[in-house]
């Protein structure tokens, strides 16, 4: 009898963590390594928001919080809905994670039984299919074009759509790609939905606020009403406050659903971290205004770089929307041989050789289910970007 479970053989380990692992160990042995493999903003949590969590642990709010979360942060969420989305949700309505991912896993192990199918686009975060497969579910993998900007398109997800699909996953603006849909890009996919009255569908907004220029952020529940009875809108604090460490996320449906996870969550972690929520209630309900200095940031970060990858030998960048990663292609440089000698004939490859010859980390795009591409997180410095792209241009000008 083996002594580990079946099921980790249908896991994949995280190429992202396994990227950042790969360049921290070469930091240790004395390399001069960037890293743009990370999926977190390089910004500190502000500091009304510490103080919340400083004054919550004065206070004595150190106990077993309620399986879905605090009062007063279910209700912060359901003013944010209201506020932002346009959205009516109760607090009894919302449920509290830790994290953003313990949503997205719970709310599948609450829906999904075996061959149950949930669509998801690639390029996507490299956790959904593994969540979905540990959930006894099955990903449908739509892949998407470069020539899209890789954004799903409503054909293609017509085509996909079987009796046994139980959820589309729409993630935007995307990790890895940067990619959001406008209002009419997301109705035009949101029409697809309202025709299979038997899917539902799970918008993962946790790059909401990342969004640049004039782009407004919308969500499907706002942009079809009609689909509201049928929607999970996930969320979460992690990269709009700076606050990945912190683990909360939420996400707002019908309440029969989120009762559901909320039996799951009482068996499992019950509620996330008391101090934490406290600090999130500060997050939603207190003062917004390191968000346009962090968009401001983001958005020059964002047009450095895809104008250096465009310049660079065999690269080619789409400009995306928001979030903080831009995915451009490297099929042209595949067949190619690097200084090592080597030949270049995945995108894996690719990267392998950026981080031995120039000591730049970034993850290949096929561990997001699309690729030759490369996802490069632009969450640093200018002064590093700058570095890291002139070593990308260096390594692409002497392939051969
Ligand atoms: C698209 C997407 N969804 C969800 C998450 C999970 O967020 P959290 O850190 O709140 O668990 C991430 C984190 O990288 C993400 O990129």
């Amino acid at each position: 009898m083996a002594f580990l479970a079946d099921v980790l053989s249908r896991v994949k380990p995280s190429a992202t963590i396994v990227m950042t692992q790969k360049a921290r160990d070469l930091k240790n042995k004395g390399r001069d390594v960037i890293s743009l493999s990370v999926g977190e903003p390089d910004f500190d949590t502000p500091d009304h928001i510490k103080d919340a969590a400083m004054a919550a642990i004065r206070r004595g709010e150190t106990k077993y919080p309620p399986v879905s979360g605090i009062v007063p942060l279910r209700e912060a969420i359901a003013k944010k809905f209201k506020r932002e989305n346009g959205l009516d949700y109760k607090p009894s309505q919302v449920i509290v994670g830790t994290g953003g991912k313990q949503v997205l896993y719970n709310a599948f192990l609450a829906t999904l039984n075996p061959g149950d199918e949930v669509i998801v686009a690639a390029p996507y975060w490299v956790s959904y299919p593994e969540m979905v497969g540990l959930c006894g579910g099955t990903a449908v993998v739509i892949e998407t074009t470069i020539e899209d900007n890789f954004k799903l398109q409503p054909e293609a997800l017509e085509k996909a759509i079987t009796p046994k699909t139980k959820w589309v996953l729409l993630n935007s603006p995307s990790n890895p790609s940067g990619a959001a849909y406008t209002r009419d890009e997301l109705k035009a996919l949101t029409d697809v939905l309202v025709r299979h009255p038997h899917v539902w569908v799970m918008p993962d907004d946790m790059y909401e606020h990342l969004v640049y220029g004039d782009f407004e952020f919308t969500t499907p529940a706002q942009v079809e009403p009609s689909l509201y009875e049928r929607t999970l809108t996930v969320n979460g604090v992690s990269k709009a406050y700076a606050m990945t460490g912190w683990r909360i996320g939420y996400a707002g449906g019908p309440e029969h659903l989120i009762k559901a996870m909320d039996f799951v969550q009482g068996q499992q972690t019950s509620g996330a971290c008391t101090i934490a929520q406290w600090a999130a209630v500060q997050a939603l309900d207190g003062p917004q205004d390191h968000l346009p200095r962090f968009k401001k940031a983001f958005e020059e970060r964002r047009d450095l770089v895809v104008s250096m990858l465009n310049q660079s030998k065999y690269l080619k960048c789409p400009m995306p929307e928001g979030a903080f990663y831009v995915y451009p292609s490297c099929a042209d440089a595949i067949g190619r041989k690097a200084p090592s000698g080597k030949t270049i004939e995945t995108d894996e490859d690719f990267v392998s050789e950026l981080l031995e010859t120039e000591g730049v980390a970034t993850v290949h795009g096929s561990a997001f289910g699309l690729g030759p591409n490369l996802r490069i997180s632009y969450a640093t410095s200018n002064a590093v970007l700058e570095e890291a792209c002139n070593r990308i241009q260096r390594f692409c000008g002497a392939l051969r």
